[in-house]
């Protein structure tokens, strides 16, 4: 039986005062054959266990290497050496499994993030690593708790769909049809009636319009999954298979749906903070440092907890997109010709724009709202001015856009006009229209990038070592 042990963070938190434990983890490091520091992912600290000279064999002492897996029963004392409160001094100690130090690739010693992503099937054993998934996931349970409080239900909303809720064509087709001789229609066209599901589907890229179906029944719902986007974008803010958190309110108006964005923001965050305070420290070293070999200009104004306080402590700058485009274009850097791409009303932001608002003008996150119509689905709501529509973005320091989201469309004839100029076939989304048939409602919505977000409070500069295992163009391995 495995179950006797004590995780290694529990062990911590006591005194040591001559308990008996077993504690089971990994090798970090092995030093002057004695002071093995040994971690079993429950905390980021290490436990020195003490191998007392000539106690144990010489065989057993060579097997403990760092990656080793060990099984290690004895006495807890308080530490002679300095970083640590506690020593665990072994009676005896097990080789579960050897880790062959020749080829073992994780050295004791700093590699490069690069590096650890060839091998992200053994980075978790990283401090760093370990540090941000463990973020991570209290950053997922936080997400299930801010919105179990509120009442909201947590929708399972489909992978697999036959519609594309964005409209944009990013779209991963789900088939079992043979890619050498697919059954084709008289035209030449592949025909789908002979695919699995009779139609052709594709991995969804947002469970947003199913949870509108469900807003309209539970009034809050929210979902919590991956989408998939065929999207080329090589960055370090895009995946190809990602985590969104879409909540889905009815009753509720533009105003409502910033509201609540930026209540759940610093919700998350500030749970985090309380929850994962040591791993967040050690990020915010780990960042500090990776910021030195940066030009002074280059370096972020705040350290990472202090962004997450300010973040907590400040309310989020609400402006419209044309308020937006107005600050670019009277701004130094865009007279200057410093932008890359033109500023004008129309535009879809680039991410030098956004960056210019957030970490230049504003210096703290930033609403925008009322965008052209034209860069924004089909499903957002329509404004008085003809031209734009009732859209929020809301844009982060570092990251650019970390939630897209709307008051939705809830007036049939508007919707239907707007689907039939952008090309959406209403014949495919009957479902969809049928809420605005069947007791329609304003309501309103959004979608937070959960790796966005990771990114955001872990200060990791690239999406791919936010996620396990990254897929991206050209790349699924893991
Ligand atoms: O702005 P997006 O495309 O909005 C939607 O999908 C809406 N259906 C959301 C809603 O209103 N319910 O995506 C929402 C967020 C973005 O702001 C960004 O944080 C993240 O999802 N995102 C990505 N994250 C990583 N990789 C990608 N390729 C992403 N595309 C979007
Ligand atoms: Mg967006």
């Amino acid at each position: 039986m495995f179950n006797t042990r004590v995780k290694i963070k529990a062990l911590l938190a006591q005194e040591p005062q001559n308990q008996e434990v077993t504690v089971m983890g990994w090798v970090r490091t092995f030093r002057n054959n004695q002071f093995i520091a040994l971690n079993d992912g429950s905390t980021g600290n290490n436990l020195q266990v003490v191998a007392e000279l000539g106690k144990f064999d010489e065989e057993l002492l060579k097997r403990i290497t760092t990656g080793a897996s060990l099984k290690v029963k004895g006495t807890v004392v308080p530490s002679l050496g300095k970083g640590q409160k506690m020593d665990l001094v072994a009676q005896s100690i097990e080789v579960l499994g050897d880790s062959d130090a020749e080829k073992f690739p994780l050295q004791p010693k700093k590699h490069s993030l690069e590096f650890l992503r060839e091998i992200a099937h053994l980075r978790f054993r990283t401090n760093t690593f370990s540090a941000v998934f463990r973020v991570r996931h209290t950053l997922a349970f936080a997400v299930h708790k801010f919105f179990h409080e509120k009442g909201f239900v947590y929708l399972h909303t489909p992978i697999i769909t036959a519609s594309d809720a964005e409209g944009a064509g990013e779209m991963f087709r789900v088939t079992t049809l043979p890619f050498d001789n697919p059954p084709r229609n008289e035209d030449g066209s592949i025909n789908f009636k002979e695919d699995f599901f009779g139609r052709s589907t594709n991995l969804t890229v947002s469970g947003q319009l199913e949870g509108e179906l469900g807003a309209m029944a539970f009034s809050d719902i929210y979902t919590f999954g991956p989408t998939f986007r065929a999207e080329n974008s090589n960055t370090t803010r895009h995946l190809a298979e990602f985590w969104m958190i879409e909540p889905e309110m009815a009753f509720y108006d533009l105003e409502d749906n910033m509201n609540l964005a930026e209540e759940f923001i610093k919700y998350i965050i500030k749970y985090a903070i309380d929850n994962n305070k040591e791993d967040l420290e050690f990020l915010a070293q780990r960042l500090t440092e990776e910021e030195k070999q940066l030009p002074q200009d280059k370096r972020s104004e705040m350290g990472l907890m202090e962004k997450l306080d300010f973040v907590l402590n400040n309310n989020f700058e609400r402006i419209t997109y044309t308020e937006a485009i107005e600050i670019l274009i009277n701004s130094p850097a865009y007279k200057k010709k410093k932008f890359q791409y033109d500023v004008k009303w129309g535009i879809d932001m680039q991410s030098e724009h956004e960056r210019y608002l957030v970490e230049k003008h504003f210096k703290k996150p930033v609403i925008v709202t009322n965008y052209p119509k034209d860069i924004k689905a089909f499903y957002m709501r329509q404004n008085e001015d003809g031209k734009t529509v009732a859209a929020m973005d809301i844009l982060a320091p570092g990251i650019g856009e970390i939630v897209g989201g709307s008051q939705r469309e809830e007036r049939l004839e508007k919707l239907e006009e707007r689907m039939a100029q952008m090309h959406i076939p209403a014949s495919e989304l009957w479902w969809y229209l049928d809420t605005r048939r069947f007791g329609s409602v304003p309501h309103a919505g959004f979608g937070l990038g959960f790796e966005r977000m990771v990114q955001f409070v872990t200060g990791m500069g690239n999406i791919r070592d936010v996620i396990a295992f990254p897929r991206t163009p050209k790349s699924a391995e893991f």
